[in-house]
C-alpha cells in the first residue's frame, strides 16, 4: 500500500470510531433520559385505546347484541321495579311530598298545579283514567306526565292513593 492510503485509513478509522462514540453516547443519553419518565402500563394503554376505539354515544352491540341490551335494560326496569318505594307507603301525602310535588307544586313542565281551576277539566275524564294516565304516563297538551311520576318502583296501588290524595286536597 502508498503511503497516503495508510494515513487515509488512519484517518477514515478515527471518524468511524468517533461516531461510534458519539453513537454509544446517545443510545446511553437516551436511556438515562427516559428512565425518569414513569410509562404507562400495558393494561392502561390498552383500555385507553379499547375505550377511544368505541362509538361515540353508545356502544354498538350489533344484531345480537341488541338482545343483549333488550335483556339488559329489562333486568334494569325489574330491579328497579323489585325496590320497594317510599317504604310501600300508600299515604298519598308522602309520595306526593316526595316526588310528585316536585312537578304539581310548581306546575314545572306543565303539570297541573294542585289548584280546583287546574283540574276541573281532568276530573271530567273519571278518576280511573287520571290513575291509568298516572300509572302509564301521559303526553297531553300541557306536557308529559312521566309514568308512575318516573319511579318505576311505585306500586299501581301506590299511585292510585296518591292520585285520589291529589284529588282530594286540591285548593
Ligand atoms: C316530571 C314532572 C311530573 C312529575 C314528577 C309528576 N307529574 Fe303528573 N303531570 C305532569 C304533567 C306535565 C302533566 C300534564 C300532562 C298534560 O295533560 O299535558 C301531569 C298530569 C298528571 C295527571 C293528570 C293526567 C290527565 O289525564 O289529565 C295526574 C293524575 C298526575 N299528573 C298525577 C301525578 C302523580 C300521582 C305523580 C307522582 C307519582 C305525578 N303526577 C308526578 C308532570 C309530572
Amino acid at each position: 500500500m502508498r503511503n497516503y492510503d495508510i494515513e487515509f485509513l488512519k484517518h477514515f478509522s478515527m471518524v468511524i470510531a468517533f461516531l461510534v462514540v458519539v453513537t454509544l453516547g446517545l443510545i446511553l443519553g437516551a436511556m438515562w433520559l427516559h428512565s425518569d419518565r414513569a410509562v404507562a402500563a400495558e393494561d392502561a394503554i390498552e383500555g385507553g385505546v379499547e375505550a377511544r376505539l368505541q362509538p361515540y354515544g353508545a356502544v354498538y352491540a350489533g344484531e345480537t347484541g341488541a338482545a343483549a341490551l333488550a335483556a339488559a335494560a329489562e333486568a334494569a326496569r325489574a330491579a328497579a321495579a323489585a325496590q320497594v318505594a317510599y317504604g310501600g307507603t300508600e299515604d298519598g301525602s308522602v309520595i306526593y311530598g316526595n316526588l310528585c310535588g316536585a312537578c304539581h307544586d310548581s306546575g314545572a313542565g306543565g303539570a297541573p298545579k294542585m289548584e280546583q281551576a287546574a283540574w276541573a277539566a281532568r276530573i271530567g275524564k273519571g278518576e280511573e283514567t287520571l290513575i291509568k294516565h298516572a300509572i302509564e304516563g301521559f303526553q297531553g297538551e300541557a306536557g308529559l306526565m312521566p309514568a308512575r311520576g318516573g319511579n318505576p318502583s311505585l306500586t299501581d296501588a301506590q299511585v292510585a292513593a296518591t292520585v285520589k290524595w291529589m284529588l282530594g286536597n286540591l285548593q
